[in-house]
């Protein structure tokens, strides 16, 4: 005799399938967050299929390579041997128990939120849903996505009539569904991926556990909080306190400049304080898929509720004109060896958004380059990482990296990512000058080193 499903067999079962390993675990954005996650999962035995709509990306994870730096092919094929595979099929989101979303959330052109990747998702995912399964998001958000965007299309669309898991919803026709995002940070390997605290807002108390349950097999600790909404409002709590803070020195290394002051040195006696301070570094500009980005979900969002978010687009305002500022810094800087900006070479070092990484996403040393360009420079670049540079979502620089045989051809080298690898010491030696926007050169002093 069949025991009916109802909603209590169909929790327990979930729960104990992760418990045991054998849940199936769905990915979908195989990108810089879902690879590393699927990767995570499949470490700890689960079986794990990573979806992408990028056939490159799902050929070449079948293939066992990977198109992620910092991850080895090694890592995809010994995966791929505990059952890891990867999709452009979303019919076989029915298989999964787990279904993981992980699409990038950017801003469209009037700088406002770009939700297609998630709704595109939805549309694709609900056709495909069974009661029973447990729907999470992790793509970095305004509050009330989840509950707002999500949901509604998941219900809508698909075939069962099934509904969202909240309070008294039809138990037997019940999916789950919960928030939980993403806090990599790339580059940084002081911090193992599995001790960053998992922040978790089910949209019901169910949601949350079964969440908590995947989610505590993985990271170390998991942080319940009591909605979707919280916890999309506590990842843009993180972002935006990095980008006002990055604003907040930004703006006070410009009045040091003019004081003659370095600021990195006040910073580092700063952070001696063993309480109440915490450092922020100045740079050539903000970059990256998060902090350039995040907030400004929120300043969109607040809008609705007649609510204007000030130091959001203050600091939005200061770290926007730090590329403009690294450019007048160069030319001063050219001016003093009587040259202008017009037919120098200049060669920028360190393109990627951050030191240390691969990614290009918004960096500032593309708005740079653009800049320096249109002022008539002569301009190449270096960057271990990136051998060439084409098009992207706001330029189109086809570019081959340079060597850095020879420095001495340049009027200047501008530095703008401070990669580890450069050995700054010959770099100096062999420049006429050097312009260095991340304080890279620290501890070598010669004339020829202008900070901004
Ligand atoms: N990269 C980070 O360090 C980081 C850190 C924290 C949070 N986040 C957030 O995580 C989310 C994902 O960022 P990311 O850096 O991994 O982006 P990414 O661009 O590296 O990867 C996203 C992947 O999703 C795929 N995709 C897009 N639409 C799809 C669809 N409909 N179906 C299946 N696949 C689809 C893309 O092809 C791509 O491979 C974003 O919201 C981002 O803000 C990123």
């Amino acid at each position: 005799m069949n025991t009916p499903v109802t909603s209590s067999s169909l929790f327990t079962d979930l729960k104990s399938r992760i418990e045991a390993r054998q849940a199936r675990v769905g990915i979908i954005g195989m990108g810089y967050v879902g690879l590393p996650l699927a990767l995570l999962y499949s470490e700890q035995k689960f079986p794990v299929t990573g979806f992408d709509i990028d056939r490159k990306k799902v050929d070449t994870l079948t293939s066992g390579g990977s198109y992620i730096f910092r991850i080895s092919p090694e890592e995809i094929q010994s995966a791929k041997t505990s059952g890891f595979n990867a999709t452009a099929d979303y019919a076989r989101i029915r298989e999964m128990d787990a279904i993981v979303i992980c699409v990038p959330t950017p801003l469209n052109e009037y700088h406002e939120p770009d939700l297609s990747f998630i709704t595109n998702t939805a549309h694709a995912v609900a056709p495909h849903l069974r009661a029973g399964q447990i729907v999470i998001l992790e793509s970095t958000t305004y509050p009330g996505t989840t509950e707002e965007v999500l949901v509604p299309i998941l219900e809508k669309e698909n075939r069962g009539g099934l509904l969202a898991s909240r309070k008294g919803a039809a138990t037997e026709r019940e999916f789950w569904v919960a928030f939980s995002p993403e806090r990599e940070d790339p580059g940084n390997t002081a911090v193992a991926r599995h001790d960053i605290p998992k922040v978790i807002g089910g949209l019901d108390p169910q949601a949350s556990q079964i969440a908590g349950a995947l989610y505590g097999s993985i990271f170390r600790r998991t942080v319940p909080v009591s909605s979707p909404a919280a916890a999309e409002m506590t990842k843009l709590l993180e972002n935006i306190y990095r980008c006002v803070n990055i604003a907040l020195v930004n703006e006070l290394k410009l009045l040091c400049l003019r004081m003659d002051l370095n600021i990195w040195e006040i910073i580092d006696a700063a952070a001696t304080k063993p309480f109440g301070f915490h450092p922020f570094y100045p740079g050539p500009g903000l970059g990256g898929h998060c902090i350039p980005v995040d907030p400004f979900y929120l300043s969109w969002k607040a809008k609705e509720f007649d609510f204007h978010t000030r130091f959001i687009e203050l600091a939005g305002e200061l770290n926007t004109a730090m590329p403009y500022h690294v450019i007048a810094s160069t030319m001063g800087a050219l001016n003093r060896h009587k040259k202008a900006i017009n037919g120098s070479r200049i060669l920028v070092l360190g393109i990627a958004y951050k030191k240390d990484i691969d990614d290009l996403r918004e960096s500032p040393a593309l708005t740079i380059i653009e800049l320096l360009q249109k002022e008539g420079a002569e301009v190449s670049y270096h960057d271990p990482y990136f051998p060439f540079v084409g098009r992207g979502r706001k330029y189109d620089l086809q570019m081959t990296r340079a060597s850095l045989d020879n420095l001495g051809q340049y009027d200047c080298v501008l530095i703008v990512t401070d990669h580890s690898d450069y050995d700054y010491k010959k770099i100096v030696n062999e420049a006429k000058l050097v312009v260095d926007s991340r304080n890279a050169t620290r501890g070598i002093t010669s004339d020829k080193i202008v900070h901004c």
